[in-house]
């Protein structure tokens, strides 16, 4: 199983998802800053790799400062946590992990060296705790897999967008553990081809039995009765179950709900940002215009061509049948069900 972030000796090396899957490419880097970039041009990427990448933005940014005073060092932390908070707005995670991580600075108190020590830890154990969260999610969520199945799924909700194993692919990914005969439909995601590049890649190596599709043709194979789940992740999940995910997200809930499909949203609690009422409030990054008008580096518009670039939908509760989380699955009203955290 691919884990696509890792700390080591005071360094973070992280596989670059935008040279996937041509080129297997590790990067490493010893500065908060390297780890902002890598954010901010999606060589890493999904909901709860954010947040561990935000964990170890932290620890590098505090083994690598020569602050002397306890001060200093909870200054630094808050300097570099900004500028991991201006790098993508969307995904909860990474706000959950930064202030996971500042809580516990504060907590370690007295010296430089207890605080350097206490954050590198916290954030291997989020990084740690996020493999099992996977993995409960995929226990709960494979018992919902009818035998045989084929599953629709969007962007990539897999290892590589979490500490490994995957939310929605780990739903497909214990499914398939458990013996039942599971096929995926892929679909493409444009504009930055998430399904195509990265899914189709991670199912490849799972053996797990795939078919790409671009995103205009799920209509197509949900009228033909060729889909009996959707299954996809989320980026964040307001109080009434409202789901930011990949932009496409949104229309496939539509079609499920027009054919009688069952749409499951498969996340971490760390994705529920329960101060939102509604996915109304939630912020809807938008990216540059050139991720529209090229398809990997290659133009397919009019250069000036206007575009808009919103990369999540926000799919809403009534579309979704249920939340898989790893303290089990959530029905509606989504209000009540939360667990006590
Ligand atoms: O823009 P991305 O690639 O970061 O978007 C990722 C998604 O939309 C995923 O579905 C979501 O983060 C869940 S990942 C387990």
């Amino acid at each position: 199983m691919i884990s696509p972030i890792e700390w080591a000796d005071d360094r973070v090396r992280l596989l670059d998802q935008t040279r996937l899957p041509a080129a297997v490419i590790w990067l490493e880097c010893t500065r908060p800053e390297e780890i902002a970039h890598a954010i901010r041009t999606m060589q890493i990427r999904g909901a709860p790799a954010l947040g561990i990448a935000a964990g170890f933005a932290l620890a590098l940014a505090a083994v690598a400062s020569p602050d002397r005073s306890a001060a200093e060092l909870l200054r630094t932390l808050e300097a570099a946590a900004g500028d991991i908070r201006a790098t993508r707005p969307t995904a909860r995670n990474l706000f959950w992990a930064l202030e996971r991580m500042l809580a516990r600075a504060q907590q370690a108190g007295g010296d430089p060296a207890s605080i350097r020590r206490d954050v590198v830890a916290e954030a291997r154990a989020i990084q740690q705790e996020d493999i099992q969260t996977c993995r409960d999610i995929g226990r709960h969520g494979a018992a919902l897999v009818p035998d045989p199945a084929t599953i629709l799924t969007h962007c990539n909700a897999g290892a590589l967008a979490t500490g490994g194993y995957g939310t929605a692919l780990g739903v497909i990914r214990a499914a398939a553990e458990a013996g039942k005969r599971v096929q995926v439909l892929v679909d493409e995601t444009r504009p930055l081809l998430q399904g195509a590049r990265l899914t189709a890649w991670e199912l490849a190596q799972e053996r797990i039995l795939a078919t790409l599709i671009t995103d205009s043709m799920a209509g197509y194979c949900l009228q033909q009765g060729k889909v009996d789940i959707v299954v996809v992740g989320a980026d964040r999940i307001a109080r009434n179950g409202d789901a930011a995910n990949k932009i496409g997200t949104y229309p496939l809930a539509v079609l499920a709900r027009e054919h009688g499909v069952p749409f499951y949203v498969a996340a971490p609690l760390s994705t529920a940002d329960l101060s939102l009422a509604s996915g109304a409030e939630m912020p809807i990054e938008e990216r540059g215009p050139e991720e529209v008008r090229t398809v990997l580096g290659t133009p397919i518009s009019p250069p000036e061509m206007p575009v808009l670039n919103p990369a999540f939908d926000v799919t809403p509760a009534r579309l979704i049948t249920a939340i898989i989380c790893e303290a089990g699955v959530l029905r509606p009203p989504y209000e009540t069900a939360w667990p006590e955290r």
